[in-house]
Order: C-alpha cells, then sequence, then structure tokens
C-alpha cells in the first residue's frame, strides 16, 4: 500500500506565496475533467497499452516456462538495451532483489541469476563486463522495442559474435529478443535466427514497458514475483482510474505538479527515496517525466515548449549534497520524498563511547528510526523554508508496491501530459537525434542528416586549456 501526503504542498504549511490553495485545485477541475476524459478515450481506442499490462495474465506463465527451461544450466541474464528498455529493469533490479545479488555465493543466491546491463556504448563498460561474466552461461535479453535503436545494435553485434566465438552453434539458445511483435528489424532477424521471442505490445512505448515483458523476464529470473508487480499496477488503476481529482492520486499529484509550474514557476521535480534501493527507480521516473513532458508542440500544434525537469536524489546522502542549494537557493522545485514504512531488516547501532554525550547520542539507535527521522528533519526544514514537498509512503518494498508506484508514476505523467494538451507518448527530438546518429554512421537513406551535420559541425571556438 502506498500513502499520498501532500500537506505541504498547500499554503496552510507552506506559505501563500509557494503553497497551492484548495480554491486553485478546485478551479483546477475543469482541466482535469478534460484530462479524464481524454483518457478515457484514448483508452478505449486501444492508445493506452501501458494500462492493460496488468491484466495479460498469460505473460507470467510463459515467462516461468521459458525460466524453467533455462534452469541452472545459466546463472546469470544479461539486458542489452537502452533508455525505457534498459532504466525499468534496473530499477526492478535494484528495489526488489539484494543490492549485491552479483555478488552474492551460488549458495546464498539459490537459483537466482547474476544480472548485468549493457545499455551504453562505451568500451570500458563493455570491456568490465567481459572481464567478469561467464559467457557460456549467460542468456542475453535484447530489448528493443523499435528493434532500430543504434547503441542496442551495436551491443548486440559485439556480443554475437562474443557468443558464436565461445560457444558456437548454440548461440541461439542464450539470445531472446523482446520487441514489437510484427514490427521491426530485430523481429525479423529473431524469427530467422529461432531466437525465443517476447512482445513488446504495439501500443506500449519504452518508457511506458516495464510492465510487460521488458521488465518481467528479468525480473523472474532474478527472483522477482512477477505477478506481485502486475497486482500491484492493477489496484492503482482500480482504485484511480476514471475517479475525479479528490479520488484520484495520480491526477491530484499530476494537477499540483502542473499548477506549481504555471502558478509559482516551480519547474524542477525533485524524486528523493531514502534507500538506495530505490535510487535506480529514481532515474527510471527521470526519463518517464522527461521525455513524456517536454514537448515543443501542444496536440493542436501549438509551439508549447513544456517540461518539468525531473531531479533523482538520495536521502541521507544529498542532504549533504543537495539540501543546501533546495534549502537556499532559487524557491523552484517541487521536492516529492520515496518513503518506506518498513524495512525488511534494521541494525541497531551498538553502545558508542558512554560517557562522551556527543557520541552516545547514538547508542542503541535503529539505523531504520534514524533514517525516518533524518527524512522527518529533512522535509520539516524545507516547509519552514516555504519549500513544497509531498511524499509517497511505501508500506514496504515488494513487488506488489512496486508495482502500484510504477503504475502511479505512469498514471501521473499521462494525466500531466493531458493536462499540459500535448502527447505524452512520443518522442520526436529523440527519433531527430538517432537520425543524425544513423547519418554519421553512413546508414543507407540518412545522409541528408550527414550532411546537415557536416553543415552546422564547424566548430572554430575552442581552445587548449
Ligand atoms: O521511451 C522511449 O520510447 C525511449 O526512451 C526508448 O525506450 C529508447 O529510445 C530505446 O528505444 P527502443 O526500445 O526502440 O530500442
Amino acid at each position: 500500500m502506498i500513502t499520498y501526503d501532500y500537506n505541504y504542498l498547500m499554503t496552510d504549511h507552506t506559505g501563500d506565496e509557494h503553497g497551492i490553495t484548495p480554491d486553485e485545485l478546485n478551479t483546477a477541475t475543469q482541466l482535469t475533467d478534460k484530462a479524464l476524459s481524454r483518457m478515457d478515450d484514448e483508452k478505449k481506442q486501444g492508445a493506452l497499452g501501458f494500462l492493460d499490462l496488468p491484466y495479460d495474465t498469460d505473460i507470467v506463465p510463459s515467462i516461468r516456462a521459458f525460466r524453467d527451461r533455462c534452469g541452472d544450466r545459466f546463472t546469470t541474464i544479461a539486458v542489452v538495451g537502452i533508455g525505457g528498455s534498459a532504466l525499468g529493469p534496473q530499477a526492478l533490479r535494484n528495489s526488489l532483489s539484494h543490492l549485491y545479488l552479483n555478488e552474492l555465493s551460488d549458495e546464498k543466491r539459490d537459483g537466482r541469476y547474476r544480472v548485468y546491463f549493457f545499455d551504453n556504448v562505451d568500451p570500458y563498460e563493455i570491456r568490465s563486463i567481459e572481464d567478469v561474466i561467464d559467457i557460456s552461461k549467460t542468456i542475453f535479453l535484447v530489448i528493443s522495442k523499435s528493434g532500430g535503436t543504434t547503441e542496442t545494435n551495436a551491443n548486440f553485434a559485439i556480443i554475437l559474435e562474443w557468443l558464436k566465438k565461445e560457444v558456437g552453434a548454440g548461440y541461439r539458445d542464450q539470445v531472446v529478443a523482446i520487441t514489437d511483435p510484427e514490427k521491426g528489424v530485430l523481429r525479423k532477424v529473431a524469427m530467422d535466427e529461432g531466437f525465443t521471442t517476447f512482445p513488446v505490445p504495439a501500443n506500449v512505448g519504452g518508457r511506458f514497458s516495464v510492465l510487460s515483458a521488458v521488465g518481467l523476464v528479468m525480473a523472474e529470473f532474478i527472483g522477482i514475483d512477477a505477478e506481485g508487480l502486475l497486482a500491484g499496477a492493477r489496484n492503482v488503476i482500480e482504485k484511480n482510474h476514471g475517479k475525479p481529482l479528490f479520488k484520484n492520486a495520480p491526477l491530484l499529484n499530476a494537477t499540483f505538479h502542473y499548477l506549481f509550474d504555471v502558478r509559482k514557476n516551480k519547474r524542477i521535480n525533485v524524486l528523493m527515496p531514502y534507500t538506495r534501493k530505490l535510487f535506480l527507480f529514481a532515474d527510471w521516473y527521470r526519463q518517464l517525466w522527461a521525455e513524456s513532458l517536454g514537448k515543443r508542440f501542444d496536440v493542436n500544434n501549438n509551439e508549447v515548449m513544456t517540461g518539468l525537469t525531473p531531479v533523482a536524489a538520495l536521502g541521507t546522502i544529498d542532504q549533504h549534497s543537495q539540501l543546501q542549494l533546495y534549502l537556499e537557493g532559487p524557491n523552484d522545485k517541487v521536492i516529492t520524498f520515496l518513503k518506506l514504512k518498513q524495512f525488511d531488516d534494521d541494525v541497531t547501532i551498538p553502545e558508542f563511547y558512554k560517557g562522551i554525550p556527543e557520541m552516545d547520542y547514538l547508542s542503541h539507535k535503529s539505523l531504520r528510526k534514524l533514517n525516518g527521522f533524518e527524512e522527518s528533519a529533512t522535509e520539516l526544514a524545507l516547509k519552514e523554508a516555504g519549500r513544497p514537498s509531498a511524499s509517497l509512503i511505501m508500506d514496504r518494498l515488494d513487488p506488489h508496491t512496486i508495482g502500484e508506484l510504477i503504475m502511479f508514476l505512469e498514471m501521473q505523467t499521462a494525466y500531466a501530459g493531458y493536462l499540459y494538451n500535448i502527447n505524452p507518448f512520443d518522442q520526436p527530438a529523440v527519433e531527430i537525434g538517432k537520425k543524425f546518429t544513423f547519418g554519421l554512421l553512413d546508414r543507407p537513406g540518412f545522409d541528408q542528416f550527414k550532411q546537415k551535420f557536416e553543415l552546422g559541425y564547424r566548430k572554430k571556438d575552442s581552445y587548449i586549456i
């Protein structure tokens, strides 16, 4: 269960200048009603695949059957993808499995696979992974919705050659393609090669795909219950979808962020968990919020240049890094804390220099309590400084709650896009970058992008420092 606490977003607590009044929320209902009916329409038209994923009950048994076929023959799974095809699996891996899973002994891993990510074109990173994984024991999940992403295919090519060299003809058993059910060159290659495949439904884009095979296949191999994730997501849909503003937490939080932007000039949104296990989750949210809301044109083709800048911070570490800025710098941020009510484990600080009060005050306190106090102290300090914050309070870290959090943030993002009257599901600017890269790599059909690059790239004003 997740509790949404928005007290410190309101003027009562944060002051007239920097909070939102109940009246401002009430007058937003015209807009939120429009957002609700747009979601309803798009869902009926079949455009919102992310809302259907939690109801795809066939996917988990098919993943488990594949997992059983692999059995003990392999010990490691590697995700080859980028953007939405990698950030979701990374968020799941960290929030729901041991932080040092790969370093655990076989006995302690107890059948769970080790997991690695190839999500950049970085020779240092690839070489480092090559040095530690046993390729003959590794399943490679090549994940790309479009199938044509340069970074993913470059890594796939390197891995394929390496696999063929090390395991010969059996390489086909070790490649799984997770891609569009019909379109794209990866789908074609996978069919020709006879790789195992899982679909990314056509109406689900990369950053909204974590609850499809994109996240669930890896999840099941490292001991995360995919069913639990889907059940949590269903719970959030059933409690909120179609409900009016004050009964719909994702819509309410989207509305606050929208109002803070258009009325209070606060366009930086910090997501600040208080456990490292959720830090990569904040990274996944960064992409979701940035790529969905950063748009030049609205749906009527008016130039609007919308966007809220997401920032990932980590408590308590960033109290000693970012907090000075958040408290005394420009009052242009809205902070959302990700709090955990229960940690599965706790550590008690032992007696510490009894007789020295500056040390002894820590004696016998629990780390869980200390963590909670630090978070409350930060929240209070922000409130006192008139800096708005909200909290998402999670009962515990388990698949059900993470499924809830994923769906909460996905629905919130879609609603925010509707409030700005933009399309939150496309990424035209990212596509342009991809085309320039194709041009530079001399991919047939993209010469015009190479020519544009050559014309534009005449930088003269650099010097050696
Ligand atoms: O959210 C998105 O659509 C993007 O971030 C994509 O996930 C990213 O560009 C990778 O694309 P693909 O999955 O097609 O390889």
